[in-house]
């Protein structure tokens, strides 16, 4: 079994090998500009490790593994462009250091790239692979479609938030940890299991990454604080308080959602107070919770020695404890 550690380091390594270097140089440097800026790697290291939970030798999980990492980079110059965010890894974002037409484009080619790694996937999983992929990248579009348009929304109900963030990330991770555990040799009905454990692990992920945008440090995070909250995304926290919000309060609530000239940092200071008021912030909390109990409830039907589990375990219980 590999380590956590080795994982990661693998993939850093392999990722710096992989050359998106090219002309016009205008489309290929902000590729490496992205991929260059680190983050978690969450999504190959959990590639990797599905493999590792039934294979020794995870070489032949390294491309596939790759090309999820440049997707999820490629979703991130769009989701940056249509959140209109400044801020990613410490870093400016594409469009704000290039161009809006720049991180479109130069997200094209990541996307292409992207599939072109996943194809260089063993023969024997390939079709099975590359099915997985194109599903889950499907459905990823939907889920920022649905995104997009809760922003515009006041009556979003939990259910359909939760179908909304099912999309737009847990299915990538759910993806990752399936592809691996299939190119490991995984029999069927295990790398569904594991599927729908990164389903659960991408829930709370979200829902994470929506409390962390409000109560994160901005350094550590690497992500504007309240960047949520500018454009009435309908997050957790947000959803919650919509419910719970009563009389006086609820117009308040309402005004600054309708509100078009206001001092951003004042509209993030009444939200922020808001959750907290209202509890919503504990809330999202215990539903983090729930959902990487839930996860975890599903590793004691996979028929593998319990040693095997080790790594996702720890880097499950790493990203519950994520302030990044
Ligand atoms: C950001 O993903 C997009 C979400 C699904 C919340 P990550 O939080 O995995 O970003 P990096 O890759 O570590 O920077
Ligand atoms: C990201 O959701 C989902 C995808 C990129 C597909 P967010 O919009 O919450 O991600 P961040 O917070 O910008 O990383
Ligand atoms: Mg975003
Ligand atoms: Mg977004
Ligand atoms: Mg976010």
């Amino acid at each position: 079994m590999k380590s956590l550690d080795s994982i990661l380091e693998k993939t850093e390594t392999e990722l710096s090998c992989t050359s998106f270097v090219g002309d016009p140089k205008s489309l290929f440097e902000p590729i490496e500009y992205i991929l260059s800026l680190g983050g978690k790697r969450i999504r190959p290291a959990l590639a990797l490790i599905g493999c590792n939970i039934y294979s020794d030798n995870i070489e032949s999980a390294v491309k596939p593994a790759l090309g999820l990492e440049v997707f999820h980079n490629f979703t991130l110059l769009h989701d940056d462009l249509m959140d209109g965010a400044d801020m990613r890894r410490n870093k400016p974002t594409v469009h704000k250091r290039w161009s809006p037409n720049t991180a479109i484009l130069s997200g094209d080619a990541m996307l292409i790239a992207s599939y072109k790694l996943i194809g260089e996937t063993d023969p024997a999983y390939l079709s099975e692979v590359l099915a997985l992929f194109t599903e889950t990248a499907l459905a990823i579009c939907g889920g920022q479609q649905y995104d997009m348009e809760f922003e515009q929304r006041m009556d979003v109900a939990e259910e359909e938030y939760l179908h909304m963030i099912e999309l737009k990330t847990a299915v990538l991770l759910a993806c990752a940890l399936k592809m691996g555990a299939l190119i490991g040799g995984a029999p069927a009905h295990e790398a569904d299991l594991l599927y729908k454990y990164g389903i659960d692990l991408g829930l709370a992920f979200q829902i994470q990454d929506d409390l962390l945008d409000v109560y994160g440090d901005a350094e550590t995070f690497g992500k504007n604080i309240g960047g949520d909250i500018l454009c009435n995304k309908k997050t957790f926290l947000l959803i919650n308080a919509l419910k719970l919000a009563e009389g006086e309060k609820r117009n308040e609530v309402m005004s600054w959602l309708q509100r078009e000239e206001y001092t951003p940092s004042d509209k993030i200071a009444f939200f922020t107070t808001l959750y907290e008021e209202l509890g919503v912030k504990e809330l999202a909390e215990k539903k983090i919770k729930y959902y990487f109990e839930k996860a975890k409830a599903r590793l004691a039907d996979l028929n593998v020695p319990a040693e095997r589990l080790d790594v996702l375990t720890e880097v499950s219980d790493k990203l519950m404890k994520r302030k990044v």
